[in-house]
């Protein structure tokens, strides 16, 4: 399951309360994105039962079908209500589920995370920096937190490319918890607002 940053922020109420506000009312950040709900699922599952795009990320839901995806949209359209997190699809010019962004977010802590993945057909096409330095700016800016912890695969090379593009500093390993209470070992990464803004000008 997602869990928070090693390193442990604590946010005042004011703060606290203004993500939470930002989780539950915020437009996706990329033209092509959308808040996910039931429509989506047919479409997640297609992309999901893919293992090129599912098979490195951790807290997907296992199998994947309609009733384990639909729950998973659910719990996200629960989790956002209360500040929590956010699932946005991209759709593609057809319209077709093209890929997938799943946001937890920690208003106490002022801290997030992201997961996501992009149909194979639009791996390594050099898309992948330009969209999650978007995503990281996103999530400082119009979630306002101070702080993002990433996690990826040992061996997912394009993910470690596209989050050290970005500046994220490499922290250690730690251990992910997939849903069924296995371990997957992680890298481990965490960029703060301050190192981003100095970063990336804004
Ligand atoms: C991870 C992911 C979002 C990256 O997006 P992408 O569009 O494929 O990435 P890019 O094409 O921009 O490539 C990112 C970097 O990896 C490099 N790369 C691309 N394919 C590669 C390959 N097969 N082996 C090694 N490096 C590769 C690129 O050259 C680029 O590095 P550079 O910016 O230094 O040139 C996408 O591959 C994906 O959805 N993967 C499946 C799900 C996943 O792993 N999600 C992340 C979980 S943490």
């Amino acid at each position: 399951m997602s869990a928070p940053p090693k390193t442990v922020l604590v946010a005042s109420p004011e703060e606290e309360a203004a993500i939470r506000q930002a989780v539950r009312t915020a437009q996706p950040g990329s033209p092509d994105s959308v808040l996910a709900g039931p429509e989506h699922v047919p479409g997640l599952v297609t992309l999901l039962s893919d293992p090129a795009v599912s098979g490195p990320i951790y807290d997907l839901p296992r199998p994947i079908n309609a009733q384990t995806v639909g729950a998973w949209v659910a719990e996200a359209q629960a989790l956002r209500q209360k500040g929590e997190a956010i699932l946005f699809v991209s759709l593609d010019p057809a319209g077709e589920v093209a890929g997938y962004s799943r946001f937890s977010v920690w208003p106490d802590r002022s801290s997030a995370e992201i997961v996501g993945g992009r149909r194979a057909d639009l791996q390594s096409r050099g898309q992948g920096s330009s969209g999650a330095a978007r995503s990281f700016g996103w999530m400082f800016e119009a979630l306002g937190v101070r702080l993002v912890g990433l996690t990826a695969a040992l061996d997912n090379v394009r993910s470690a490319k596209v989050i050290e593009a970005a500046g994220f500093v490499r922290m250690g390993e730690r251990d992910s918890v997939r849903p069924d209470g296995t371990i997957r070992r992680s890298l481990y990464w965490e960029l703060t607002r301050d190192q981003w803004r100095a970063l990336h000008g804004a």
